[in-house]
């Protein structure tokens, strides 16, 4: 995940470079309402942010952008976002990929998404709720503070990955790591082997939480291997679980958790 992300970033960046390139080049020094032009925002929002927030900021990895954002709430906080990203959070810094012209062009871009409406997204979310909890979702994740905690919290998860994403974790979870959730696999010199995602580790331990969501502190000397499982999930995948309209209730009703984590 995270390789590709930085492969496709570097794409992006070499995409974008022309258009800011023969700006300068030009010495062109645009009329204000020139640099914040949403049209040639668009360029740069193909190149550099729809791989993460979907063609049209539909939404993927990054939230989708329709209707009121979260983080911002006028042309200069969106401007700030973009420059400084988001920190702790997948959202990148586009300070030295994008001229400050770029950045304000990108943002009124931005800007005009918020100010469409969300499109709806297929599916009814009732249904999607009351699948959540007969299928038992909640025995590792958390809403509104109910549930386990073998898989990350869902409380706003709608805030921070759109439709598509949802889908793709709900099929493939191993597809789509959130970043802390490595699969590790370890064998004791005696005793019983533990799975897990790891928790901690440094020098001397390692900490893993197990499907069950007891959490084993294993001294290193100990333990005959390690073996980090990369593309491995504790999430099984409900492809074959769930049909597709019932797949469409549960995308439908994720995407309506938007609130406070
Ligand atoms: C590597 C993936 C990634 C890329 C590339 C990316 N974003 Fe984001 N972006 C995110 C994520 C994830 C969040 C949500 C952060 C959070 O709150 O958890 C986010 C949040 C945002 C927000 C705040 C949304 C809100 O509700 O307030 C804006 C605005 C935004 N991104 C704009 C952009 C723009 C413009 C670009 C391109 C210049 C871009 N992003 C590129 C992942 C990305
Ligand atoms: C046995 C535990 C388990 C069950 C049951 C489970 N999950 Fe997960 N889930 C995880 C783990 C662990 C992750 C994070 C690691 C990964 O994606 O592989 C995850 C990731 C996710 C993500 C991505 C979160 C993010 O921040 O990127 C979503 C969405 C999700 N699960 C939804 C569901 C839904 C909906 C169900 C029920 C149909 C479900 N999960 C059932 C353990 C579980």
């Amino acid at each position: 995940m995270t390789r590709q992300c930085s492969a496709l970033l570097i794409v992006g960046l070499v995409l974008a470079l022309p258009l800011d390139a023969t700006a300068q080049a030009r010495g062109a020094r645009p009329p204000v309402s020139a640099s914040s032009d949403p049209a040639a925002g668009k360029k740069v929002f193909d190149a550099q942010c729809a791989w993460c927030h979907g063609n049209d900021g539909d939404g993927g990895t990054g939230p989708n952008l329709h209707g009121r954002l979260r983080h911002a709430t006028d042309l200069k906080s969106i401007v700030d976002i973009i420059a400084a990203g988001i920190p702790g959070t997948d959202m990148p810094s586009f300070r030295s990929p994008l001229t400050e012209r770029s950045t304000r062009q990108t943002a009124a871009y931005v800007q005009s998404l918020s100010r469409a409406a969300a499109r709806p997204v297929p599916g009814n979310a009732q249904r999607g709720a009351d699948l959540y909890q007969s299928t038992g979702c909640g025995s590792c994740h958390t809403i509104d503070g109910r549930g386990g905690i073998v898989g990350p919290e869902l409380t706003g998860i709608a805030a921070r990955r759109g439709p598509a994403y949802l889908r793709e974790s709900i099929v493939k979870p191993a597809a789509t790591h959130p970043p802390g959730y490595l699969v590790v696999r370890a064998v004791p010199k005696s005793g019983p082997e533990v799975r897990g995602t790891r928790v901690n580790e440094d020098v001397f331990w390692i900490s893993i939480r197990d499907a069950g969501g007891t959490v084993h502190t294993l001294d290193k000397s100990e333990l005959t291997r390690v073996d980090r499982e990369i593309d491995a999930s504790l999430m099984p995948s409900y492809e074959s679980r769930l049909s597709a309209p019932q797949l469409d209730d549960m995308v439908a009703y994720l995407s309506t958790l938007r609130g406070a984590r």
